[in-house]
């Protein structure tokens, strides 16, 4: 099975999401260790209580962006892993990080890309009366959630609906599309080939399906 290590920020339930799928027969992933930038958020419990090796990379102790990006490429090298995931891994990396990872790095980011890179998306979404919004999964480039999709959920949005409620609504389709996707890149079904994304053989639209 493939070696994964899952990067967070926060509460971590897509991270809990793809340790309860890797516990599902036959799945060919296994989460060998996760690593927060941020103490005491919740999803580094939840790793404790799957007995998953995880640890606390804090930012604040760096000088410059690249010296925590290679801190944390080191972290990371020590778990020798096949695929490293961002779950709601609230930084941006440098170039030096994306490239050593190259073709084994996902995100999961929530909009329907192209639409709404970067942060607030479902206030953005609300407020520009969108009628549907949605999360992506894509292989990460240097270029911030330009990378290429990989597979989208969709969902709607209602006349009343709060940034919260989407949020909600989003989570359920992420904790189903994210361990899909590694599913499928933990079989050797996705791969990264130039700027595209190839299932099964077959090049995937770079900039999603929305
Ligand atoms: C998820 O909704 C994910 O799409 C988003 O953060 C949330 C993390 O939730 N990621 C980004 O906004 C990346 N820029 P979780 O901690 O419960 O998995």
């Amino acid at each position: 099975t493939r070696r994964i290590v899952v990067l967070i920020s926060g509460s971590g339930s897509n991270l809990q999401a793809i340790i309860d799928a890797c516990k599902t027969t036959d799945y060919p992933g296994e989460v060998v260790g996760v690593i927060s930038n941020k103490a005491e958020v919740f999803g580094l419990t939840r790793a404790e209580n799957a007995n998953i090796p995880h640890q606390v990379l804090s930012h604040k102790a760096y000088d410059s962006r690249e010296s925590y990006d290679q801190a944390l490429v080191n972290a990371i090298d020590d778990y020798k892993p096949d695929l490293v995931v961002l779950a709601g891994f609230m930084r941006i990396l440098t170039p030096v990080f994306v490239q050593h990872f190259s073709g084994k790095l996902l995100n999961i980011h929530p909009s329907l890309l192209p639409k709404y890179q970067g942060l607030n998306t479902h206030q953005r979404a609300i407020d520009a009366n969108d009628k549907e919004h949605g999360v992506s999964v894509h292989f990460v480039t240097e270029e911030l959630d330009g990378g290429p999709v990989i597979l989208q959920a969709k969902v709607p949005i209602f006349p009343e609906d709060t940034a919260d409620d989407l949020a909600s609504r989003i989570h359920v389709q992420e904790h189903k599309i994210y361990p899909l996707v590694i599913n499928w890149f933990c079989s050797g079904r996705v791969v990264m080939q130039g700027d595209k994304a190839v299932l099964d053989g077959v090049s995937l639209p770079t900039s999603g399906y929305a």
